[in-house]
Order: C-alpha cells, then structure tokens, then sequence
C-alpha cells in the first residue's frame, strides 16, 4: 500500500490506475481505524479492482468545544490496519492541503431538510462539513464507488441525497455496522469509555434491540417506545440525546403504517457521545 499526502499524487497514481481500465473503490474516514473500518475496505474489494481509503481528521465537521483537538490520531496503526485488509492507496492529507484557504469558508455544500433533525440538530453544522470534506474527496479521488458505515446511518443518508443532488457519477453503498461480541457498535470514540463504562455501554443496543422488537411484535406507540428507552438509558448511566423511530428512507417520524423502519439513538456516557441505530422492515 502506498501512501500519499498530496491531491497532486492522489490524482496521479488513481489517473495512471484508471488508464489501466481499473474500477476505483474509496473508503473514506477520519482514522483510528477499527475493525469497522477495516470491513468497509474488504467489502470495497467486491466492488472494484483498486482500494483507496482516506485518513483525514476533517475540522469542518467539529462544533466548537467538540473533540477534534483530542480526536485520537494514528497514523501508523491506521496503515497497517489498511494494508492488512488489502487497501491499494491511502490519502493521508494535513489540514492546509485540504482547506488551504482557512476552511474553504466560502463555498458550502448544505443538504437540506434530513440535516436538520438527529445529530443535525444536537450537533449544528456538523453534516454541512461532513458534506464539504466529502464533496473535496470525492472530487479529489473521483471513485466508481464509494462505501459508508450505516453505524452513521443519517450521514448515509445525506451523502446519498449530496450524490443525487450535485450529480456526482459515484455509486454509493451502505455497509452494515461491525459489532462487538457484546453487541456494541465499533466506534473511535469507545476509546474515550472507561472499562466500566464500556460494560455499560452495551445497554443502548440492547435498548435499541428491545424498542425493535416490541415494534415487530405489533406495538405502534412509538412515543412510548421512545420514552421507555430513554427511562432505561437513564436508568444505565446514559444521557440520552435522542431515541427515535423514523421511516428509514426520508428519516422523519414515523407513523404505524410506515414498513420500513429505523431507530436512531444518541446518547452520552461518561466522555463519549455514542450513536446506534437498528434498521428493519415490519410485515
Ligand atoms: P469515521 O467516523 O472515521 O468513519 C469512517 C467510515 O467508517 C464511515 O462510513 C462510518 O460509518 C464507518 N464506520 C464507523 N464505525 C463503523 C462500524 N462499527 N461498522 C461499520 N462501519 C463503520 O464518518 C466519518 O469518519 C467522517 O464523517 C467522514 C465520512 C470520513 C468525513 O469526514
């Protein structure tokens, strides 16, 4: 695996790549890479002949007082982490490379409406980074295809809704969330959790887990639903953030006669704010 740091040499190696007649797969992340991350560069493989993944802890996508400054930076374990699950080409830019104009701040890209509700809401301007940084590097790499967790199912869907709108030629492909044995969702930040706390952790997929099931079994007071799960979240150490079930494609309140469904969750412990969703069709 190669690693690269400039756009110049990105663009060099993937142009003399697709003369070659080769299918370009790109994983795009912020690095600490875990095994989620690693799946997404597997699956990558399916898709196309040539592996590219990004490491780029992207500062336009911080709110004022979040982590980006302690945001865990791992550059050496992340390659070999990439090279191991067969990653061809790694753009590992630094700040002045991307925004070299202090964070590009007169272009934005804004996706409307599915960004102001969820993490949108708790976190302002958090998506309208995650669309510009992900605008750049698709620009940048010019992917076939591109893979995105759906551990960060709303972020799925504002790229998707990002790739329709502004007409980029990328296949977009949802990969589902790589899990603990204890059914916690991999994350950079469980690093922040204590052991305690990563114990208790598993509680919100377990909550998430049982709101599911009671929705499958016929109950469609989803406001219940919600409360209970944020009684029991509270109940384990967690601050909730939110809990809510929402139709899986436009991610708006769901109503009972709506069939395919996801539950989104947000919540803190200790120093993490952690999010869980668990998506599922009712017959
Ligand atoms: P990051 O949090 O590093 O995640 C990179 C990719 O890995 C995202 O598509 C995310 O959904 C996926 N991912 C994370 N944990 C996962 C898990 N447990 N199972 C499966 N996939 C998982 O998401 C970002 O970075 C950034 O917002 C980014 C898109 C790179 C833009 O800066």
């Amino acid at each position: 695996m190669q690693t690269v740091n400039t756009i110049a040499a990105v663009r060099e190696r993937i142009q003399s790549e697709t003369r070659q007649g080769k299918r370009i797969g790109f994983v795009p992340t912020m690095g600490n890479l875990h095994e989620g991350h690693a799946h997404l560069v597997r699956e990558a493989r399916k898709y196309c002949d040539f592996v590219v993944a990004s490491v780029f802890v992207n500062p336009t996508q911080f709110g004022a007082g979040e982590d980006f400054d302690s945001y865990p930076r791992t550059l050496e374990a992340d390659q070999a982490r990439l090279q191991e699950a067969g990653c061809d080409l790694l753009f590992a830019p630094n700040v002045a490379e991307m925004y070299p104009n202090q964070n590009n701040d007169w272009v934005k890209v804004l996706v409307s409406d599915i960004t102001t509700r969820h993490c949108g809401a708790s976190r302002p301007g958090h998506f309208d980074g995650v669309g510009l940084v992900v605008s750049k590097l698709f620009n940048i790499v010019r992917p076939h295809v591109a893979l995105f967790g759906k551990k960060d199912f709303q972020q799925l869907a504002v790229i998707r809704r990002m790739v329709e709108a502004l007409c980029f030629d990328i296949e977009i492909i949802g990969v589902d969330t790589v899990r603990e044995a204890s059914g916690l969702a991999m994350s950079s930040r469980n690093g922040y959790l204590t052991p305690q706390e990563r114990t208790q952790a598993v509680l919100l997929y377990q909550t998430l887990c049982k709101a599911r099931d009671a929705i499958l079994d016929g109950n469609t007071d989803f406001n219940g639903i919600t409360e209970q799960a944020n009684s029991a979240l509270r109940d384990g150490g967690f601050i909730p953030d939110y809990f809510t079930v929402c139709r899986a494609d436009n991610l708006q309140p769901a109503m009972p006669v709506d069939r395919s469904l996801v539950i989104l969750a947000a919540a803190r412990l200790g120093k993490a704010r952690l999010i869980d969703n668990i998506d599922f069709v009712c017959r």
